[in-house]
């Protein structure tokens, strides 16, 4: 059988709490399907890494993520490496989105389930279907921008600190592609790219002339999401900062921050087609460490499965138990097998347990 090898970086806080259910989900996938193998390792990334060895991605690490087929990450931070720490988590995320180029960042939060709709915080009537898929670009603008501290310069300048928000042409118009691909292949097509300043002009259209391309300011995009999300229905394409943003506001509106999962990948997502070449990728749910409820065994689960979900078809090419995670999440979901930040009553492991069991049953 096909061998892939899968980096999990379980990471701080909740952090290995879902990525346990991922990797049992996983796991499972693996023992039940006779013409491949995941080859699961995990290694210490993030605060835990910053305890064990000094770095939040220590070398050993990062080159294990450079020879895997798919990375599956859970979380990095907390407040024992917060804003006084000398070394934080947080840098080590982006050095290694960085170091593997991952510049395209996939975040659905078009997972509607009607059964949801009393966990959205938006009345139902708006809430309901809202089908939009924020494409973030993930390796450029102020997150990786020339900056100064405070204090870092001298005279008049040491009360100033600055970053820089900066993008080339070919960085706006690889993801632009990314977004109008996946526009296309969105059910149903076509979507509404959205970008604050827009592309060169005419790139889109001459490439893409099928896709409705819409622009939209992002203040009044935040508003919309709000107000009557439905507008925005298709792929909101965006830079680095603004993506961050608008995709944890975006992900409430199914339900949870801890409901959405995401992909970063290399380059333009393998959509499941005869001639699909899979994607590098690393695979995380939106959401971060949540020291508030770490430990406490009440952590949902579901944005870490179905970014395992996303793993499988995006970098393994594996389309058939990518999409049995998917229905097996949707089902236990309307059964009302549900943690607290969607109203139920369920835990981390009972959640993954019923997920597990439904799967089964699909494999
Ligand atoms: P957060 O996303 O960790 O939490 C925000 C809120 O959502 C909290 O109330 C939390 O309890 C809730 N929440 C998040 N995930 C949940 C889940 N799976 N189930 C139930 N509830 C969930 O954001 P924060 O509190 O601002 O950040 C905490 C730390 O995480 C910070 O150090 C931050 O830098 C880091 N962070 C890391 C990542 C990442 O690793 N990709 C992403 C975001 C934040
Ligand atoms: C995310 C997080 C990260 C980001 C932080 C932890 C650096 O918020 O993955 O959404 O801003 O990209
Ligand atoms: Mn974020």
């Amino acid at each position: 059988p096909k061998s892939f090898r899968i980096v999990v970086l379980p990471g701080d806080g909740i952090g290995p709490e879902v990525v346990a259910q991922a990797v049992r989900i996983l796991e499972t996938i693996s023992a039940a399907s006779p013409d491949f193998d995941l080859k699961l390792e995990s290694h210490d990334f993030g605060g835990c890494a910053i305890d064990s060895v000094g770095d939040p991605l220590p070398p050993s690490t990062l080159k294990a993520c450079e020879e895997a087929d798919a990375i599956l990450m859970g979380s990095v931070g907390g407040p024992k490496w917060g804003v006084d720490a000398k070394v934080r988590p947080e840098p080590g995320l982006l050095k290694l989105r960085k170091a593997l180029g991952l510049y395209a960042n996939i975040r659905p939060a078009n997972f509607a389930s009607e059964s949801l709709l009393d966990a959205s915080p938006l009345k139902p009537e708006v809430a309901n279907g809202v089908d939009l898929i924020v494409v973030r670009e993930l390796i450029g603008g102020l997150y990786f921008g020339a900056r100064q501290e405070l204090g870092a310069a001298s005279g008049a300048e040491a009360q100033t600190a600055w970053d820089t928000m900066i993008y080339s042409v070919p960085e706006v118009e690889r993801i632009t592609r990314v977004a109008a691909t996946i526009a296309l292949s969105a059910n149903p097509p076509p979507g509404n790219p959205l970008h604050r300043q827009g592309q060169r002009p005419g790139m889109l259209a001459s490439e893409f002339p099928q896709l409705k391309l819409d622009h939209h300011l992002v203040d009044s995009a935040a508003m919309l999401i709000v107000q009557n999300p439905r507008k925005l229905n298709g792929v909101i394409l965006t830079e680095n900062l603004f993506g961050d943003i608008l995709s944890d506001q975006s992900s409430v509106i199914p339900g949870s921050l801890g409901l959405l999962p995401s992909a970063s990948l290399a380059g333009a997502p393998s959509i499941p087609a005869a001639d699909a070449k899979p994607t590098r990728g690393l695979y995380e749910p939106i959401h971060g460490s949540a020291p508030d409820i770490a430990g406490k065994g009440i952590a949902n689960p579901i944005g870490t499965i179905l970014s395992a979900a996303m793993l499988l078809r995006y970098s393994l090419g594996l389309e058939k138990p990518a999409k049995a995670i998917e229905n097996a999440v949707r089902k236990v979901l309307d059964e009302g097998v549900r943690t607290a930040d969607l109203r139920g009553k369920a835990t981390t492991v009972e959640v993954g347990d019923r997920i597990l069991a439904v799967l089964k049953g699909l494999l």
